[in-house]
Protein backbone atom coordinates (compact mmCIF):
# COMPACT_ATOMS: atom_id res chain seq x y z
CA UNK A 1 0.00 0.00 0.00
CA UNK A 2 1.11 3.39 -0.91
CA UNK A 3 2.45 6.05 1.51
CA UNK A 4 -0.09 9.21 1.39
CA UNK A 5 0.47 11.42 -2.37
CA UNK A 6 2.13 14.85 -1.14
CA UNK A 7 -0.01 16.42 -2.93
CA UNK A 8 -3.07 15.30 -0.68
CA UNK A 9 -0.74 16.66 2.39
CA UNK A 10 -0.41 20.06 0.66
CA UNK A 11 -4.45 19.59 -0.18
CA UNK A 12 -4.74 19.51 3.66
CA UNK A 13 -2.41 22.11 4.44
CA UNK A 14 -3.96 24.57 2.23
CA UNK A 15 -7.61 23.77 3.54
CA UNK A 16 -6.44 24.35 6.73
CA UNK A 17 -4.55 27.53 5.96
CA UNK A 18 -7.71 29.14 4.40
CA UNK A 19 -10.16 27.78 6.79
CA UNK A 20 -12.22 31.07 6.83
CA UNK A 21 -12.53 31.05 3.35
CA UNK A 22 -13.98 29.62 0.32
CA UNK A 23 -10.97 28.29 -1.96
CA UNK A 24 -11.65 28.31 -5.66
CA UNK A 25 -11.13 24.49 -6.77
CA UNK A 26 -9.01 26.13 -9.93
CA UNK A 27 -6.31 27.92 -7.36
CA UNK A 28 -6.08 24.74 -5.43
CA UNK A 29 -5.79 22.78 -8.62
CA UNK A 30 -2.64 25.24 -9.61
CA UNK A 31 -1.24 25.27 -6.64
CA UNK A 32 -0.98 21.99 -5.83
CA UNK A 33 -0.20 20.87 -9.45
CA UNK A 34 -3.02 18.87 -10.22
CA UNK A 35 -5.96 18.72 -12.46
CA UNK A 36 -9.64 20.40 -11.01
CA UNK A 37 -11.00 16.71 -11.59
CA UNK A 38 -8.26 15.00 -9.08
CA UNK A 39 -9.15 18.15 -6.84
CA UNK A 40 -12.60 16.57 -6.21
CA UNK A 41 -11.97 12.93 -5.96
CA UNK A 42 -9.36 14.00 -3.26
CA UNK A 43 -12.07 15.87 -1.36
CA UNK A 44 -14.45 13.10 -1.61
CA UNK A 45 -11.78 11.05 -0.27
CA UNK A 46 -11.26 13.42 3.08
CA UNK A 47 -14.85 13.15 3.62
CA UNK A 48 -15.40 9.51 3.79
CA UNK A 49 -12.40 9.80 6.33
CA UNK A 50 -15.12 12.47 7.87
CA UNK A 51 -13.58 15.37 6.90
CA UNK A 52 -16.33 18.20 6.67
CA UNK A 53 -15.41 20.23 3.29
CA UNK A 54 -18.40 22.65 2.25
CA UNK A 55 -18.49 22.65 -1.28
CA UNK A 56 -19.92 25.99 -2.87
CA UNK A 57 -21.21 25.68 -6.63
CA UNK A 58 -18.82 27.07 -9.00
CA UNK A 59 -17.02 28.75 -6.30
CA UNK A 60 -14.95 26.58 -4.60
CA UNK A 61 -14.36 24.48 -1.41
CA UNK A 62 -14.56 25.28 2.39
CA UNK A 63 -12.99 23.33 5.48
CA UNK A 64 -16.24 23.51 8.20
CA UNK A 65 -14.23 21.90 10.88
CA UNK A 66 -10.34 21.66 11.25
CA UNK A 67 -9.54 17.79 10.60
CA UNK A 68 -8.52 15.28 12.86
CA UNK A 69 -6.58 13.66 10.32
CA UNK A 70 -2.72 13.01 11.07
CA UNK A 71 -1.30 14.48 8.55
CA UNK A 72 2.43 15.34 8.52
CA UNK A 73 2.08 18.64 7.28
CA UNK A 74 -0.46 19.36 10.35
CA UNK A 75 1.94 17.38 12.28
CA UNK A 76 5.29 19.39 11.59
CA UNK A 77 3.05 22.58 11.82
CA UNK A 78 3.41 22.04 15.81
CA UNK A 79 6.83 19.96 16.18
CA UNK A 80 9.82 22.00 16.51
CA UNK A 81 12.80 21.00 14.90
CA UNK A 82 13.96 18.01 16.65
CA UNK A 83 14.89 14.38 14.79
CA UNK A 84 11.90 12.27 16.35
CA UNK A 85 9.57 13.71 13.76
CA UNK A 86 11.12 15.51 11.59
CA UNK A 87 10.09 12.80 8.53
CA UNK A 88 6.57 11.90 8.78
CA UNK A 89 5.22 8.81 6.50
CA UNK A 90 1.74 8.82 6.46
CA UNK A 91 -0.85 6.24 5.30
CA UNK A 92 -4.62 6.50 4.83
CA UNK A 93 -4.39 2.44 4.83
CA UNK A 94 -1.98 0.08 5.88
CA UNK A 95 -1.30 -3.54 6.88
CA UNK A 96 0.48 -2.55 10.07
CA UNK A 97 2.87 0.39 10.60
CA UNK A 98 5.23 -1.39 12.25
CA UNK A 99 5.72 -3.92 9.27
CA UNK A 100 6.20 -0.45 7.01
CA UNK A 101 8.59 0.86 9.85
CA UNK A 102 10.78 -2.16 10.00
CA UNK A 103 10.92 -2.20 6.27
CA UNK A 104 11.99 1.64 6.11
CA UNK A 105 14.70 0.79 8.53
CA UNK A 106 16.22 -2.03 6.56
CA UNK A 107 16.28 0.33 3.67
CA UNK A 108 18.18 2.92 5.56
CA UNK A 109 15.70 5.70 6.93
CA UNK A 110 16.51 8.13 9.20
CA UNK A 111 16.36 7.92 13.16
CA UNK A 112 13.23 9.37 14.40
CA UNK A 113 11.25 8.78 10.99
CA UNK A 114 7.84 8.00 11.86
CA UNK A 115 4.92 6.13 10.42
CA UNK A 116 1.53 6.86 10.59
CA UNK A 117 -1.62 5.33 9.69
CA UNK A 118 -5.46 6.52 9.68
CA UNK A 119 -6.18 2.44 9.60
CA UNK A 120 -4.30 -0.98 9.84
CA UNK A 121 -6.19 -4.08 8.37
CA UNK A 122 -3.62 -6.30 10.72
CA UNK A 123 -2.56 -4.37 13.09
CA UNK A 124 0.14 -6.19 15.50
CA UNK A 125 -0.25 -6.51 19.32
CA UNK A 126 2.12 -8.61 21.81
CA UNK A 127 2.22 -12.02 22.12
CA UNK A 128 0.97 -12.30 19.11
CA UNK A 129 -2.05 -10.84 19.15
CA UNK A 130 -4.04 -8.48 16.71
CA UNK A 131 -4.11 -4.63 17.71
CA UNK A 132 -7.74 -3.26 17.06
CA UNK A 133 -7.06 -0.34 14.46
CA UNK A 134 -10.80 1.05 14.18
CA UNK A 135 -10.59 3.88 10.79
CA UNK A 136 -9.56 7.46 11.90
CA UNK A 137 -10.53 6.50 15.66
CA UNK A 138 -6.84 5.85 16.71
CA UNK A 139 -3.46 6.36 16.87
CA UNK A 140 -1.58 4.03 14.83
CA UNK A 141 2.05 5.22 14.90
CA UNK A 142 5.87 3.34 14.59
CA UNK A 143 8.66 5.53 15.12
CA UNK A 144 12.03 4.39 14.33
CA UNK A 145 14.98 4.78 16.34
CA UNK A 146 18.78 4.47 16.15
CA UNK A 147 20.39 4.53 19.44
CA UNK A 148 23.95 3.96 20.12
CA UNK A 149 23.33 1.21 22.42
CA UNK A 150 23.73 -2.25 22.92
CA UNK A 151 20.52 -4.79 22.18
CA UNK A 152 20.03 -5.28 25.96
CA UNK A 153 18.76 -1.52 26.27
CA UNK A 154 15.34 -2.72 24.53
CA UNK A 155 13.96 -3.46 27.80
CA UNK A 156 14.46 0.44 28.97
CA UNK A 157 13.82 1.49 25.38
CA UNK A 158 10.15 0.18 25.79
CA UNK A 159 9.39 1.32 29.14
CA UNK A 160 10.71 5.00 27.95
CA UNK A 161 8.18 4.52 25.44
CA UNK A 162 5.41 3.75 27.60
CA UNK A 163 6.55 6.84 30.15
CA UNK A 164 6.60 9.08 27.19
CA UNK A 165 3.15 7.93 25.92
CA UNK A 166 1.52 8.33 29.55
CA UNK A 167 2.83 12.07 29.82
CA UNK A 168 1.46 12.85 26.68
CA UNK A 169 -1.86 11.26 27.57
CA UNK A 170 -2.03 13.25 30.54
CA UNK A 171 -1.15 16.53 29.01
CA UNK A 172 -3.68 16.40 26.31
CA UNK A 173 -6.60 14.78 28.00
CA UNK A 174 -5.84 15.53 32.24
CA UNK A 175 -6.91 11.95 32.57
CA UNK A 176 -5.14 9.79 35.33
CA UNK A 177 -3.19 7.52 33.25
CA UNK A 178 -1.40 4.19 34.84
CA UNK A 179 1.77 2.18 33.47
CA UNK A 180 1.22 -1.81 33.53
CA UNK A 181 4.41 -3.39 33.43
CA UNK A 182 6.19 -3.20 30.84
CA UNK A 183 4.09 -0.31 28.67
CA UNK A 184 0.25 -0.75 28.74
CA UNK A 185 -1.53 2.52 29.38
CA UNK A 186 -4.68 2.18 31.28
CA UNK A 187 -7.12 4.79 32.37
CA UNK A 188 -9.82 3.48 35.49
CA UNK A 189 -8.24 -0.30 34.98
CA UNK A 190 -8.69 -0.76 31.15
CA UNK A 191 -6.07 -0.61 28.41
CA UNK A 192 -6.29 2.82 26.05
CA UNK A 193 -2.54 2.19 24.39
CA UNK A 194 -0.36 -0.56 23.93
CA UNK A 195 3.40 -0.71 22.73
CA UNK A 196 5.13 -3.24 20.71
CA UNK A 197 8.76 -2.81 20.49
CA UNK A 198 10.74 -4.74 17.69
CA UNK A 199 14.40 -4.44 16.34
CA UNK A 200 16.55 -5.33 14.30
CA UNK A 201 20.37 -5.86 16.02
CA UNK A 202 23.59 -7.75 15.89
CA UNK A 203 24.76 -9.42 18.87
CA UNK A 204 26.33 -6.59 20.16
CA UNK A 205 24.94 -3.32 18.71
CA UNK A 206 21.64 -2.49 17.90
CA UNK A 207 20.47 -1.53 14.36
CA UNK A 208 16.83 0.01 14.54
CA UNK A 209 14.23 0.01 17.55
CA UNK A 210 11.08 0.31 16.12
CA UNK A 211 8.80 1.74 18.87
CA UNK A 212 4.54 0.57 17.66
CA UNK A 213 2.62 2.35 19.31
CA UNK A 214 -1.23 2.09 19.19
CA UNK A 215 -3.83 4.24 21.15
CA UNK A 216 -7.71 4.17 21.07
CA UNK A 217 -8.70 7.76 21.12
CA UNK A 218 -11.97 8.64 19.74
CA UNK A 219 -13.36 5.16 19.83
CA UNK A 220 -17.09 5.56 20.59
CA UNK A 221 -17.33 2.05 21.93
CA UNK A 222 -14.99 -0.79 21.92
CA UNK A 223 -16.20 -4.03 20.23
CA UNK A 224 -18.08 -6.73 22.42
CA UNK A 225 -14.93 -9.19 23.09
CA UNK A 226 -12.80 -5.95 24.33
CA UNK A 227 -15.16 -3.35 25.89
CA UNK A 228 -14.45 -5.73 29.61
CA UNK A 229 -10.68 -4.51 29.41
CA UNK A 230 -9.88 -1.75 27.10
CA UNK A 231 -11.21 1.23 26.58
CA UNK A 232 -11.00 4.94 24.63
CA UNK A 233 -9.68 8.44 25.52
CA UNK A 234 -13.04 9.61 24.25
CA UNK A 235 -15.36 7.50 26.61
CA UNK A 236 -13.00 7.95 29.94
CA UNK A 237 -12.93 11.81 28.95
CA UNK A 238 -16.29 12.13 27.80
CA UNK A 239 -15.38 14.28 24.81
CA UNK A 240 -13.65 14.20 21.54
CA UNK A 241 -9.84 13.74 21.92
CA UNK A 242 -7.74 15.86 18.92
CA UNK A 243 -5.28 13.03 18.00
CA UNK A 244 -3.16 15.65 16.30
CA UNK A 245 -3.09 17.04 19.70
CA UNK A 246 -2.08 13.65 21.39
CA UNK A 247 0.31 12.70 18.55
CA UNK A 248 2.75 15.61 18.65
CA UNK A 249 2.47 15.55 22.59
CA UNK A 250 3.59 12.07 22.46
CA UNK A 251 6.45 13.10 19.78
CA UNK A 252 7.42 15.64 22.07
CA UNK A 253 7.77 13.43 24.91
CA UNK A 254 9.70 10.79 23.05
CA UNK A 255 11.97 13.02 22.42
CA UNK A 256 12.37 14.23 25.74
CA UNK A 257 12.37 10.75 27.58
CA UNK A 258 14.95 9.71 24.41
CA UNK A 259 17.44 12.64 25.37
CA UNK A 260 17.19 11.99 29.19
CA UNK A 261 17.93 8.19 28.77
CA UNK A 262 20.96 8.57 26.40
CA UNK A 263 22.04 11.20 28.89
CA UNK A 264 21.75 10.39 31.97
CA UNK A 265 21.39 6.66 31.50
CA UNK A 266 19.09 3.81 32.25
CA UNK A 267 17.87 4.88 36.16
CA UNK A 268 16.73 7.92 35.25
CA UNK A 269 14.19 6.05 33.09
CA UNK A 270 13.37 3.39 35.89
CA UNK A 271 13.49 5.67 38.41
CA UNK A 272 10.25 7.97 36.71
CA UNK A 273 8.78 4.56 35.35
CA UNK A 274 8.37 3.17 39.00
CA UNK A 275 6.91 6.67 40.14
CA UNK A 276 5.03 6.77 37.54
CA UNK A 277 3.23 3.37 37.48
CA UNK A 278 1.17 1.89 40.71
CA UNK A 279 2.43 -1.81 39.20
CA UNK A 280 6.09 -1.25 40.30
CA UNK A 281 5.60 -1.80 44.32
CA UNK A 282 3.60 -3.79 46.11
CA UNK A 283 0.96 -5.12 43.16
CA UNK A 284 -0.50 -7.93 43.67
CA UNK A 285 -0.37 -9.68 40.23
CA UNK A 286 -1.06 -12.73 37.74
CA UNK A 287 2.27 -13.38 35.91
CA UNK A 288 1.20 -15.17 32.76
CA UNK A 289 4.18 -17.21 30.89
CA UNK A 290 4.62 -19.69 28.52
CA UNK A 291 5.43 -21.50 31.69
CA UNK A 292 1.68 -21.29 33.03
CA UNK A 293 -0.02 -18.61 35.29
CA UNK A 294 0.87 -17.80 39.32
CA UNK A 295 0.58 -15.33 41.64
CA UNK A 296 3.43 -12.70 42.68
CA UNK A 297 3.57 -9.24 44.38
CA UNK A 298 5.62 -6.67 42.41
CA UNK A 299 9.43 -4.80 44.28
CA UNK A 300 10.42 -2.56 41.69
CA UNK A 301 11.96 -2.60 38.82
CA UNK A 302 15.42 -2.91 38.28
CA UNK A 303 18.18 -1.36 35.56
CA UNK A 304 17.73 -3.34 32.66
CA UNK A 305 13.92 -2.50 33.12
CA UNK A 306 13.25 -6.52 34.50
CA UNK A 307 10.21 -5.86 37.31
CA UNK A 308 11.31 -7.74 40.48
CA UNK A 309 8.67 -9.72 41.97
CA UNK A 310 8.04 -12.07 44.70
CA UNK A 311 5.96 -15.39 44.46
CA UNK A 312 3.54 -16.18 46.62
CA UNK A 313 6.03 -19.51 47.69
CA UNK A 314 8.40 -17.10 48.32
CA UNK A 315 10.67 -17.31 44.91
CA UNK A 316 11.91 -13.95 44.11
CA UNK A 317 12.82 -13.08 39.70
CA UNK A 318 13.34 -10.27 37.38
CA UNK A 319 11.09 -10.37 34.79
CA UNK A 320 12.20 -9.54 31.41
CA UNK A 321 9.41 -10.92 28.75
CA UNK A 322 5.36 -11.87 29.67
CA UNK A 323 2.77 -10.00 31.33
CA UNK A 324 1.32 -8.88 34.54
CA UNK A 325 -2.68 -8.76 35.52
CA UNK A 326 -3.48 -7.31 38.65
CA UNK A 327 -5.19 -9.61 40.79
CA UNK A 328 -7.93 -7.64 42.94
C1 LIG B 1 0.05 -4.50 22.60
O1 LIG B 1 -0.25 -5.66 22.35
O2 LIG B 1 -0.29 -3.96 23.65
C2 LIG B 1 0.88 -3.71 21.62
C3 LIG B 1 0.03 -3.09 20.56
C4 LIG B 1 0.81 -2.25 19.57
C5 LIG B 1 -0.08 -1.75 18.45
C6 LIG B 1 0.62 -0.77 17.57
S1 LIG B 1 -0.47 0.05 16.46
C7 LIG B 1 0.88 0.73 15.61
C8 LIG B 1 1.93 -0.36 15.52
N1 LIG B 1 1.69 -1.19 14.36
C9 LIG B 1 1.35 -2.43 14.69
O3 LIG B 1 1.06 -3.33 13.88
N2 LIG B 1 1.34 -2.56 16.02
C10 LIG B 1 1.73 -1.33 16.68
Amino acid sequence: MQSTDRRIDKLIHLLVKNATVVVPGPKIASEIGVTRFKVWSWIENLRSLGVEIRGVLGEGYQLVTIPDILAPSLLRAELGDHPIGRNIAHYFRTDSTNVVALKLAAEGAEHGTVVVAEEQTAGRGRLGRAWYSEKSSGIYTSIILRPPLSPAAAPVLTLMAGLAAQKAVISATGLAVDIRWPNDLLVNGKKVCGILTEMSAELDRLHAVVLGIGMNVNHSLMPAELEDIATSLRMEAHRGISRVQVLVALLRELERHYQLLLKKGNRAITERWEAASTFAHGKRVRVVTSAGEMLATTTGVDASGALKIQYDDGRQESLVAGEVVEVK
